[in-house]
């Protein structure tokens, strides 16, 4: 079996990577072609567009930063979907809407491609380690036509229902995961204002159950003030507004992530968009640490 890989950014590459070790054999793409290069040392081929490399594989997978770059790669000029041999699998693991996933799975049907939606939770290292939960959404029968590729990737696989539903899934952890980061440096924030230590406040809150276990990974980092990306905070308020948009679709209110997304964006505009999303913690301080403490 012939698989196509899409997307070689921080979590494609490492999940292309996993396929590869497993012994498949891979066709791969990257809009930056660079970043395909360990993949093609250990063997993989890279085709020219994306056309190019549907044409050879039984299986493709994407993994792209939004809707509008999966759109373009597969019903663009020089788009993948009409290319793909009939009855062949595309699946999509990037992070979108589930109304987008839904328009696919119809044009993917059209052209007689079958469609399962599979974003994955877990960050780079996860990623990197093969323990990647996968939330999917497809035909049984697709899903298990998978199930063993996805098994390179990550070792637990969630079947939440026909298309759409791994990505609503997904919509759903992000707002945890974008709302919980925001409120925990609000919280430090406030602590460090009423003259609690960092490390006090880790080492406290990080043994209760008020915060949420992933902050746990992000520790390093605050203290550290190195926020390498392994989720880019552009992408989580990215996922924090499709979550928004998926919101008014369903007819339900999300105040609450709505004004998160906001500070998420306001973020970006201090200039943490490429870092990762903890990074919301330097920004809830601010840079220079001088507004903490200001009498009113
Ligand atoms: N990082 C995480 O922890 C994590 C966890 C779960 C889910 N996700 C989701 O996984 C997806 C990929 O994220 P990532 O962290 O791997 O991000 P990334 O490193 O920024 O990679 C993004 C990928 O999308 C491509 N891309 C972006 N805009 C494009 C465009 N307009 N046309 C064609 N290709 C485009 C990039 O190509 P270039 O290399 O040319 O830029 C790259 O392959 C996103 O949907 C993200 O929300 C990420």
């Amino acid at each position: 079996m012939k698989i196509g890989f899409i997307g070689l950014g921080i979590m494609g590459s490492r999940m292309a990577a996993n396929l590869q070790k497993r012994g498949y054999s891979l066709v791969v793409f990257n809009r930056t072609r660079g970043k395909a290069q360990p993949l093609l040392d250990q063997g993989a081929t890279f085709a020219d567009s994306p056309p190019k490399l549907a044409e050879q594989v039984d299986v493709l997978f994407t993994m792209l930063a939004h809707p509008d770059a999966v759109e373009q790669a597969a019903l663009g000029t020089n788009g993948f979907l009409s290319h793909l041999k009939s009855n062949a699998l595309w699946v999509d693991c990037s992070s979108v809407n589930p109304s987008f996933s839904k328009k696919m799975a119809a044009a993917a049907a059209a052209g007689r491609i079958r469609f399962v939606d599979a974003p994955v939770t877990g960050s780079a290292p996860v990623a990197a380690d093969g323990k990647l939960i996968f939330w999917v959404g497809g035909d049984a029968a697709d899903v298990e036509a998978i199930r063993p590729l996805l098994l390179c990737m990550g070792n637990k696989i969630v079947h939440v229902g026909g298309h759409g539903m791994g990505t609503s899934m997904k919509m759903v952890v992000n707002l945890l995961l974008g709302t919980g980061m925001a409120a925990f440096a609000e919280a430090m924030e406030l602590g460090q204002g009423l003259g609690l230590s960092q490390k006090m406040l880790f080492d406290s809150l990080l043994s209760t159950p008020t915060v949420a276990p992933f902050l746990a990974s992000k520790r390093e980092k605050i203290e550290s003030g190195n926020y390498e990306a392994e989720f880019p905070l552009r992408w989580m308020q990215k996922d924090m507004h499709l979550a928004s948009v998926s919101a008014y679709e369903a007819g339900v209110a999300l105040p609450v992530a709505n004004v998160t997304k906001e500070i998420y964006r306001l973020a970006m505009r201090g200039g943490h968009e490429s870092k990762d999303f903890s990074a919301i913690y330097e920004f809830a301080m601010g840079d220079d640490g001088k507004e903490r403490g200001t009498q009113p």
